[in-house]
């Protein structure tokens, strides 16, 4: 019988603290359809605040928040957008943007740490003179941390340089910042210095930070704007919404000074499972709360069974390819839940390792 449970799937997995329970009961709540609830007033207000920019709206979704920017930035029909081949946006948003928004997605190789060759991105801007041809870029999107590239940090520099790119050609910049906390306090950067050249951003409330519902974006007065009208065409118009605001105003008070923990654990996994036979890991990559890991030189370990035969034990992952584990750091994981899975994954290699030679 599983006694503990150790989740290391996602950092979406977190359950709301008491903290956060007792506010979202207390909250002070109005029809925010109607622009009238005062803690989505006063976390927007914040959050615009914290974020450098002049405007905030709360959202369900980390997907509906890209969603929206994304379409608010390409309104006219034939727009393009320049973006990595493995970004969130591209991959696991059910590709709303071309079906929802009518947005051509032009792709760029993702490099391991992230980012895109800034050659390759001012390459890819359609030129205007073949507009009779061409659909019109319009929109360039980053995404800090870059989940699918192992969390790893987008820094200020580059940042910058993608923004003056998108200037220069007279493009906007979006980031898609689910975990951009993460992100500024792993690079030691305020987050609105690291966000700053950007036109807007989305950001989730419920990923390291721990809040269980919604996302914001972020941007000028005018963004935003258009951003509330095309939030209500898509359903995400929410009523009484001061409930979820008031559990995300709490996530961010109290956990966002966690996250530099997650990070400083996730280094300490990297280091336990690198000296686990046939599992490696790059720990100079692990910059913030995700681990990847890869399985080698045993027929008798995949990711599939290891993930098995640890959920049997209470630790449960996640498999992202034929060869690879990816593992989550959240402030619902302690320094001994650590050490507890890193057991747990020894002891499970050994089984497998011992099983398959018996057979
Ligand atoms: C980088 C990134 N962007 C966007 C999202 C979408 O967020 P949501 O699950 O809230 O729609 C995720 C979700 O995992 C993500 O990892």
């Amino acid at each position: 019988m599983v006694t503990r449970t150790v989740d290391l799937r996602s950092d979406t997995v977190t359950k709301p603290t008491e903290a956060m329970r007792a506010a979202m009961a207390a909250a002070d709540v109005d029809d925010d359809v109607l622009g009238s609830d005062p803690t989505a007033h006063r976390f927007e207000t914040e959050m615009a605040r914290i974020m450098g920019k002049e405007a905030a709206l709360f959202v369900p979704s980390g997907t509906m928040g890209n969603l929206i920017s994304v379409l608010v930035h390409c309104e006219v029909r034939g727009s393009e957008v320049i973006l990595g081949g493995d970004s969130h946006i591209h991959v696991y948003e059910n590709g709303g943007i071309s079906t929802i928004g009518g947005v051509h997605p032009k792709t760029l190789k993702n490099n391991p740490d992230g980012t895109m060759d800034i050659d390759e991105i001012v390459e890819a801007i359609r030129h205007p003179e073949g507009e009779l041809y061409y659909p019109t870029t319009r929109l360039i999107c980053l995404e800090n941390t870059h989940a699918n590239c192992g969390g790893r940090c987008i820094s200020v520099e580059y940042t910058d340089k993608v923004g003056e790119v998108a200037k220069k050609h007279g493009l906007k910049l979006h980031i898609d910042g689910a975990r951009i906390f993460n992100a500024a306090v792993a690079l030691g950067v305020p987050v609105h210095r690291l966000v700053q050249a950007a036109d807007s951003v989305s950001v989730c409330m419920s990923k390291g930070l721990g809040a269980p519902v919604g996302s914001v974006i972020v941007g000028s007065k005018l963004f935003i704007t258009k951003a509330r009208r095309l939030r209500k065409t898509l359903g995400g118009g929410m009523r009484q919404v001061g409930v979820l605001c008031a559990a995300a105003y709490v996530a961010l008070r109290d956990n966002l000074g966690k996250l530099a923990d997650d990070h400083r654990r996730a280094k300490i996994f990297a280091d336990g499972i690198k000296q686990i036979k046939h599992l490696s890991v790059d720990a100079a990559t692990v910059e913030t709360n995700m681990i990847f890991f890869s399985i080698t030189g045993s027929t008798c370990l995949s990711p599939a069974n290891l993930c098995q035969v640890l959920e049997e034990h209470g630790v449960l992952a996640m498999p992202v390819s034929s060869t690879s584990v990816r593992l989550v750091l959240h402030h619902q994981i302690s320094d001994n839940d650590v050490q507890y899975a890193l057991t747990c994954i020894k002891q499970a290699v050994q089984k497998l390792l011992t099983d398959g030679a018996a057979k």
